[in-house]
């Protein structure tokens, strides 16, 4: 298909970009001198900009676009709920594609996550479990738990709660102070493991969880309500959990009383091969947070699905169901009122009824195409084909699982010694991102922690496209090096 967009057209996008339009996590002034990139359509894994040159989308837009682009189906669905009821709102009414869609999610989550909280993003669905987490406590006689811990380097969102969770310095600091609570612990990257544990992965993992109950401990476990993790952290490159893990986080945060809050925002929906991030990892959270996949990104939709024993406090039902003996057991208290509470939570558009019926169209084609099965059937050829990149003297690690890889750039294989500052300037932002663009593929130089190259492709990508994303960061990675 050719590009509706003639010369003039172009120039005038670029124009009205760079004079009002504000980028996301974007030095503007980078602009100055050089064009926007300006995406106009999408098509399966690729994406077009406005000269009609074609892009490998390697990153899924924003870890997004699970079932690719340019699904007429989708946006048919979405067309025809808005012609239905385009708008109402979830504060004290449903409508049935919120009601459709928090059903099959419940059946999908694992274990008694029966309850859907919609939003809009993910932000707000991480927000919100830490409003749930606080909220849950007060209402069973646990008042003084408000602490979160999290991971060092990983990214939980950015509105301030969120962002209180998040555990990127460079991004908090002009923000400061933020809401009180956040406390850090350390993240599972065993290519920077702590040498007594480095040579033995499971060790690593033990020590890693058991650094949360060390935390757990020091901050007072009366105070601490929940811990969030990804099942496999993105930001600093793709950290999988080692084994055993997230069985032992478990047992941690049931013996001091604490809630395990799953961020699948990235992971959920197909990302590693299962609805839930948490399922190829064996362990069963309190919350799980997602949003992103779940739409596919054919409209915003995020949220939380929430435990039974969570909702017994605002529920009606519980009582009838068994879940209150279920709650003393765990809980230990017990308070007289009992679903008499309300969650004192909410925004406009969440659950917004178009982003639920996407969401319904998107799982249909999970289901109609087997995703799942696609990626776990494909994974293992994805991993071996970027695997070829180690080979190169920058390529330090290449770590995943899924269809979701970083791979981590240094300086010196042999001693893994990494960039200074100002060659992770030059590198990332003065050649790689500008360089992989501009050979055809969307993905991500990031250098929040060490320097990675992240990929997190559509879900229905094959063979022909991890050749391709290895072809291209093969030779922009040697041009690279030759630039250090
Ligand atoms: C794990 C995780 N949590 C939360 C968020 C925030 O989501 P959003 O950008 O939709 O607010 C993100 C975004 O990338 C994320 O990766």
């Amino acid at each position: 298909m050719s590009t509706p967009y003639g010369p003039d057209e172009i120039a005038a996008l670029q124009e009205k970009a760079k004079r009002h339009l504000w980028l996301h996590f974007t030095r503007m002034s980078s602009y100055a001198a050089a064009d926007v990139p300006v995406i106009v359509r999408g098509h399966g894994p690729y994406v077009y900009d406005q000269h009609g040159k074609r892009y490998l989308d390697g990153l899924a837009g924003l870890f997004v676009s699970q079932i690719g682009h340019g699904r007429t189906e989708v946006a048919e669905a979405a067309a025809r709920q808005a012609s239905e009821l385009a708008y109402f709102p979830l504060w004290s009414y449903a409508h049935p594609q919120a009601i459709a869609l928090a059903d099959r999610l419940a059946a999908l989550a694992p274990g008694d996550l029966n309850r859907v909280f919609f939003t809009t993003s993910g932000s707000e669905a991480v927000e919100s479990a830490w409003k749930l987490a606080k909220q849950y406590f007060r209402s069973i006689g646990q008042p003084t738990r408000y602490k979160v811990l999290s991971r060092s380097i990983a990214y939980h969102g950015t509105s301030m709660g969120a962002l209180a969770i998040t555990g990127l310095p460079g991004i908090k600091e002009p923000f400061e102070p933020l809401p009180a609570g956040g406390v850090r612990v350390p993240n599972t990257n065993f290519y920077r493991a702590p040498e007594f544990v480095s040579a033995d992965e499971t060790a690593f993992g033990v020590w890693a969880a058991d650094e949360i109950e060390r935390a757990i401990l020091r901050e007072g476990p009366e105070s601490v309500a929940a811990v969030f993790l990804e099942p496999c952290q993105n930001s600093g490159g793709c950290f999988p959990p080692p084994p055993g893990y997230f069985p032992r986080v478990r047992e941690i945060c049931d013996r001091h009383g604490v809630l395990l809050v799953s961020d699948e925002v990235i992971c959920a929906f197909g990302r590693l091969g299962y609805y839930f991030g948490c399922e190829r990892y064996g362990y069963q959270p309190d919350i799980i947070t997602f949003a992103k996949g779940v739409t596919s990104g054919y409209a915003p939709l995020g949220g939380m699905l929430v435990s039974d024993r969570l909702m017994e406090p605002f529920s009606f039902r519980d009582r009838a169901a068994g879940g209150h003996e279920h709650h003393r057991q765990f809980h230990g208290a017990e308070t007289a009122a009992d679903g008499q509470h309300t969650f004192l939570h909410g925004v406009t558009f969440a659950g917004h009824p178009v982003s639920c019926a996407v969401a319904m169209a998107n799982l249909d084609v999970f289901e109609k195409e087997d995703l799942l099965g696609n990626v776990r059937a494909r994974e293992g050829a994805f991993r071996s084909t970027l695997e070829k990149l180690t080979n190169l003297p920058i390529v330090g690690d290449v770590r995943g699982d899924g269809y979701f890889y970083g791979i981590e750039l240094v300086k010196d294989k042999a001693t893994r010694l990494t960039f200074d500052d100002d060659e992770s300037e030059r590198l990332l932002r003065g050649f790689l991102s500008h360089a992989l663009f501009d050979a055809g593929l969307v993905c991500r130089a990031d250098d929040r922690g060490d320097p990675v190259i992240q990929l997190s492709p559509p879900l229905i990508c094959t063979q022909e496209h991890f050749d391709e994303m290895e072809q291209i960061l093969r030779a922009v990675l040697t041009e690279a090096w030759t630039r250090i």
